[in-house]
């Protein structure tokens, strides 16, 4: 019986792997590249009728927030959008704007991978002066994983608090950020969105949008519509719109807010985009009601050690998950055992053909997370060219990943059970003010035609002779 129940999971398992050998898939719930080269972004960028970030829009951005660029602005590595251009001009005439993220808490810990969009969205909230609501989706993960896992939603809603620190860690502005769990905060004004959301969606609309049919429980099935109403700034007008206009008051002494929405920008890894598709189309039906469409912001996926096929995930078991929680040691050794390396398997054919900078989850990792241009460029020439070996790019990859993790737990130690609570309190005076700033030193247009989209990844360093044909060679062998 159970081993007839393990060859029935295997089965699944490879029935689910083949689907994926078809087209790259990236939905909210798998996220799986065709190719060992590994995601077309491009072709997600037009699939999902989105636009690439390119340098003209970091230029805009540089101009009005007065803020240089993130380094995973310039590098391509939040890659894409739509209407970020309209955020900037609503903040350039003084019109306050607000952002809005989430994290669904399907674990203990939070892994490096899922830190990436709270780090860009804390910079996001400092370059607009912006407040940040964060939803905590525990609601959503014991619909989607407490029958798989046997779990209360106390649970989850426990895991709620517990990455709401790793969270916090990221230098969220106290008086500009509020994180709730939906599952406890579900109500008033961001219920009356969702029963206006979930009344103008079909159950056809839901499956063609997340892949989910009547087999899904129906907390599954109305999931979206959830993710979709803090999205409108209507949800928070106690936040947003405290000196707002407000309608008569209704019988059992509460009111509705009547005045202007203002827009919302929405950070996120892009499989999170069907739920904000959505979201647009609806606002586009509430459009005579004043409601604005959200605005979004894509990262790429940060790719699991295994190979860059992968994005990093707390449920892939054939290699380690770098935990935010893991000892240091943990993730040195974790990195240099089991990153997978674009090096060549001989000290030999290394001379000759170098690293390949693509497939090399190390060097992939120095993109996000190296600061300095000079260094990641002599790294990217010296590694290419075979100088560096793949033991070197792994110790200098596992230091600097292994600094940003040992100061991002010296954050999350501080972060104590009252700072939490004032966190997650609502009835509190936010901070709307943005702020004031000396402009910035402009780059010219020659140089912003390199950032974004255009950014060269490899810094202009050329493989070896011969190199590029081996290299396609060694990855149709393994395909
Ligand atoms: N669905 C997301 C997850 O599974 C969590 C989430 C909730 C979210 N609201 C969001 C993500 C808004 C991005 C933006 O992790």
């Amino acid at each position: 019986m159970s081993s007839n129940n393990t060859s029935n999971e295997l089965l699944q398992k490879t029935t689910e792997e083949d689907n994926c050998l078809k087209e790259d898939e990236v939905t909210p719930w798998k996220v799986c590249a065709t190719s060992t080269g590994g995601i077309d972004y491009h072709k997600l960028i037009k699939k999902f009728g989105c636009e690439a970030i390119d340098g003209k829009l970091i230029k805009k951005f540089e101009q009005v927030t007065k803020m240089k660029a993130h380094t995973w602005l310039r590098r391509g590595l939040f890659f894409s959008n739509k209407d970020l251009s309209k955020i900037l001009d609503q903040y350039s005439e003084g019109k306050p704007i607000y952002i809005y993220t989430g994290r669904g808490p399907s674990s203990e810990a939070m892994h490096l991978g899922h830190l990436v969009p709270f780090i860009f969205t804390k910079y996001l909230q400092d370059a607009l002066g912006a407040i940040v609501v964060i939803q905590m989706s525990d609601d959503e993960k014991f619909a989607f994983k407490g029958n798989k896992e046997d779990k209360s939603v106390e649970y989850y809603n426990e895991l709620t608090y517990k990455n709401a620190i790793d969270i916090i860690a990221c230098g969220f502005d106290l008086d500009k950020t509020y994180i709730f769990s939906n599952y406890r905060q579900m109500g008033k004004e961001l219920y009356y969105n969702t029963v206006k959301i979930n009344q103008s969606t079909t159950g056809n609309q839901i499956r063609g949008i997340y892949g989910l049919d009547l087999n899904n429980n129906m907390g599954e099935l109305s999931w979206p519509a959830f993710q979709c109403s803090p999205a409108f700034s209507s949800s928070f007008p106690d936040i947003l719109h405290k000196n707002g206009e407000y309608g008569p008051l209704h019988p059992d002494g509460s009111r509705d807010y009547i005045g202007k929405q203002i827009y919302c920008l929405v950070p996120m890894a892009i499989d999170q985009d069907p739920y904000f598709r959505m979201a647009r189309d609806f606002a586009d039906k509430y459009k005579k009601n004043g409601y604005l469409k959200p605005a979004t912001i894509h990262t790429k996926f940060l790719v699991g050690l295994g190979g860059i096929k992968e994005k990093m995930s707390s449920s892939s078991s054939s290699v380690p998950t770098l935990y935010l929680t893991d000892s240091i040691e943990t993730i040195k050794n974790n990195i240099i055992k089991h990153a997978f390396s674009g090096g060549k398997d001989t000290k030999a054919l290394h001379l000759k053909y170098g690293g390949n900078l693509y497939t090399d989850v190390c060097y992939q990792y120095l993109l996000y997370f190296m600061d300095s241009d000079e260094e990641l460029a002599k790294i990217a020439h010296d590694y290419r060219s075979g100088k560096m070996m793949s033991g070197e790019i792994k110790k200098i990859m596992a230091e600097v990943v292994g600094n940003v993790i040992t100061q991002h737990q010296e954050k999350a130690s501080k972060v104590t059970d009252s700072i939490i609570r004032q966190f997650f309190t609502r009835d509190r005076e936010f901070n709307l003010n943005v702020y004031e700033r000396d402009d910035v030193v402009l780059e010219s247009d020659e140089v912003y035609d390199t950032y974004g989209i255009n950014f060269d990844t490899t810094f202009g360093a050329i493989p070896p002779e011969g190199a590029v044909e081996y290299e396609k060679e060694q990855m149709d062998k393994m395909n």
